[in-house]
């Protein structure tokens, strides 16, 4: 077997044959690492070609992970004989989640690369209690895996980085390592006819050892997020071989574990002080469920010659937009303040549709007027500081209303009319720095207006 060797982007994977300071393909500095890798013979197994009729369909048979906001997540559970990558940051909860579901499926295999299965046991303890078939292997050894495999409903390997392969020589956690050994555990799977979880950790700058590079040979590929200063989390599916990516799970982390968010507009809403200039509330869309998100906005004079712009949970982006909206269509004096913009309770508030609160929200403190608290809006703003429609009109304006909101600023030319909700459209900023007007001045008590 000849050895030779290669450079390869510890981030995106890409390979090279020289070593470089920068990825050339991803641009990162430093993530360069030379591997070596033997050329493996070529394969001898052959097949022949088979009519598709005659193939026997997969279908979609689906087997439940116990946990009902995972299984809708994943449009009805795993399905049988598929492989998922679980990735997120270390310490989100991803291990919490796989025990979870661990406890609660039969005939499940959890490969504990990262712990002992003493700790794997304390866990599951607190979870709920030892459930009898539930098996562990503490080898992460790439031939341990594959044997223990068989007889096993489901496999959670935790995590990828450290299933290792002898044959390649590098580092458990190498982009090489974990490229082949998830190659190898993913047909290895599906030859077996078992469900395979791989958790795979990445960083907040990209991924190092990046479960990047897993992300063609998997079917479906979830992500794991959430502050983990905050309490809540979310499943997202990023790539869905057997059903839609649209859908989000909605996570509190409890002393017990995670804890399905039904109402998740009220839980984030639940500790919002009320009469404070900056804030208002938007209509968000997270996947296919509307979410009311409190955006709050600081608007403050600065010292500094090129003053702060800071967005949290929103696209700085559309900030920086929003502002020169603000300045060239009214008139607002941004330019010497420190700008802080935030989507609170750790959720996202980047979507287009977000735009008009980030807007509302700036006025807002920019003018140092109180917005009442039981109104919303949603509605993306252009260029010209014209308003635009955004998608999900009827499910946002439903939240809203079930939220306890009676007026709702949206773009003109929505048709609809909800119950209890006043919609007031607006076709540009300038009509909706008016209706703010009209909204606030009955509630403004000591908050003097400052003038533009
Ligand atoms: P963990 O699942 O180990 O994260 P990961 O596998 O993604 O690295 O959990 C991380 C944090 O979650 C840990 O700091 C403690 C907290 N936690 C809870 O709050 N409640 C629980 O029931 C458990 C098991 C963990
Ligand atoms: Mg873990």
């Amino acid at each position: 077997m000849k050895v030779r060797s290669i450079a390869v982007c510890q981030s995106c994977g890409a390979q090279s044959p020289r070593w470089t300071g920068k990825c050339g393909s991803c641009g990162q500095w430093g993530t360069i690492v030379e591997e070596t890798t033997e050329r493996r013979p070529a394969a001898t197994r052959t097949t022949s070609p088979v009519a598709l009729s005659d193939v026997e369909s997969a279908g979609c048979a689906r087997i439940s992970t116990g946990v009902p906001e995972v299984d809708r997540v994943l449009g009805g559970g795993l399905a049988r004989g598929s492989v998922v990558l679980l990735a997120g940051e270390p310490g989100v909860g991803k291990s919490t989640l796989t025990t979870q579901i661990a406890l609660e499926s039969p005939g499940v295999l959890i490969v504990c690369g990262e712990e002992v299965p003493a700790q794997v046991r304390a866990r599951a303890e607190r979870l709920g209690a030892v459930v009898a078939g539930l098996n562990t292997l503490s080898d992460p050894s790439i031939a341990s895996i594959t044997q223990a495999m068989t007889g096993s409903e489901l496999v959670i390997v935790d995590s990828i980085q450290t299933v290792w392969d002898p044959d390649i020589p590098s580092a458990p956690g190498s982009v090489a390592q974990v490229r082949e050994c998830g190659a190898r555990l993913a047909r290895a799977a599906r030859d077996a006819g078992t469900t395979l979880v791989l958790v795979g950790h990445v960083t907040k700058d990209g991924s190092v050892a990046g479960p990047r590079v897993l992300e063609h040979l998997v079917d479906v590929v979830c992500a794991f997020e959430g502050d983990k200063g905050g309490t809540i989390r979310l499943l997202r599916v990023l790539k869905n071989r057997f059903g839609a990516t649209d859908e989000i799970g909605f996570f509190e982390m409890t002393e017990k574990g995670l804890v399905a968010i039904d109402d998740a507009s009220r839980y984030l809403l639940a500790g919002r002080r009320e009469g404070l200039p900056g804030s208002v509330l938007a209509v968000t869309m997270q996947g296919k469920r509307p979410v009311l998100i409190e955006v709050q906005a600081l608007v403050a004079d600065s010292n500094l010659a090129m003053p702060r712009r800071t967005a949290l949970g929103v696209s700085s982006g559309r900030l920086a937009l929003l502002i020169a909206v603000l300045q060239r269509r009214l008139g607002l004096v941004l330019g010497g303040k420190d700008i802080f913009v935030s989507a609170a309770g750790g959720l996202k508030a980047d979507e287009p549709a977000a735009d008009l609160a980030v807007a509302c929200a700036l006025l807002s403190s920019a003018l140092d007027i109180v917005l009442p608290s039981d109104l919303a809006v949603f509605g993306e703003v252009g260029l010209s500081g014209e308003l635009r429609a955004s998608g999900g009109s009827r499910r946002r304006l439903a939240e809203a209303a079930n939220l306890g909101c009676t007026r709702v600023i949206v773009p003109q030319g929505i048709d609809e009319n909800p119950p209890g909700l006043e919609l007031l459209a607006a076709s540009d900023v300038a009509e909706v720095r008016h209706i703010l007007d009209l909204v606030t001045k009955p509630q403004v008590k000591g908050h003097a207006a400052v003038g533009m």
